[in-house]
């Protein structure tokens, strides 16, 4: 059993709909703040390539609001690494951004592309960022990034809420199952284990129950569910599934 199960709170959609009118508003610093304040472990944000929520001003006015650290979600491209490099987040989450770096199941192909990831994360290790991989809850995926080094991995939990989502439960329990045995299977080899990816109130209880799991990061869903109740209620809900899933 890991300590407390962290909550890592993803204000990307925030920045989603400020940018929807172009303006400040709503403000993702703000968000941020909210966050910390309701009681999140971490803020997590995502600068993607093409700026669609997140931009590069918001990265360091977030880190210079916050107590909490910021996991950096990025893909894995040289633009990308300088600006962590320059910032010096906690974490760095490499995610996937193109097709062609994607399994089927939509994390990060991390075996198909071990050689040039194992260069890519050293600068970011060197420079005492804790890097974690985006991938699929598979062997092989699995395997390769305790292979290239990186001391974390984040499983890819979108199908397993996806199949919750359309009544499929028998897929969404097989798709579970194949969680916890990737789970296992890197907490086996001493990775620490993150997950996320479309997690909601009914579906956060298998996963947070699961005790080699360190951390979700939890965005999309809370920030919808904070349009009707407010951040901190909708942060605080999540923190009390979390708790009950875990006690
Ligand atoms: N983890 C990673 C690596 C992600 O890319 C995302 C989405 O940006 C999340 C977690 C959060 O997913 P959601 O917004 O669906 O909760």
């Amino acid at each position: 059993m890991t300590d407390r199960l962290r909550l890592g709170v993803n204000i990307d959609h925030v920045a989603t709909l400020r940018n929807a009118r172009g303006g400040a508003l709503p403000d993702p610093v703000r968000a941020a703040q909210v966050a910390e304040a309701a009681g999140a472990d971490g803020i997590t944000a995502h600068l993607r390539e093409d700026r669609r929520h997140i931009r590069d001003a918001d990265i360091a006015a977030i880190m210079g609001a916050i107590t909490i650290p910021l996991n950096f979600e990025m893909a894995a491209t040289e633009e990308m690494r300088g600006i962590a490099l320059h910032h010096l987040p906690h974490a760095a989450c490499i995610v996937p951004e193109r097709r062609e770096e994607r399994t089927t199941e939509g994390g990060l192909e991390v075996a198909g592309d071990q050689n040039r990831l194992a260069d890519f994360i050293v600068p970011l290790r060197e420079a005492g960022i804790r890097v974690s991989m985006f991938i699929a809850a598979d062997p092989a995926q699995i395997e390769a990034s305790h292979r290239i080094g990186a001391p974390v991995v984040e499983l890819h939990t979108g199908a397993y809420c996806d199949l919750h989502a359309e009544g499929d439960f028998a897929a969404r329990d097989a798709e579970l199952a194949r969680l916890v045995d990737g789970v296992k299977r890197a907490a086996d080899l001493g990775l620490e284990v993150h997950m996320g990816h479309g997690l909601t109130y009914d579906t956060v209880g298998p996963i947070a129950a699961l005790p080699e799991v360190a951390e979700l990061n939890i965005g999309h869903f809370l920030i919808g569910e904070a349009v009707f109740v407010g951040l901190p209620e909708a942060i605080a809900g999540m923190r009390r599934a979390m708790d009950a899933a875990r006690a």
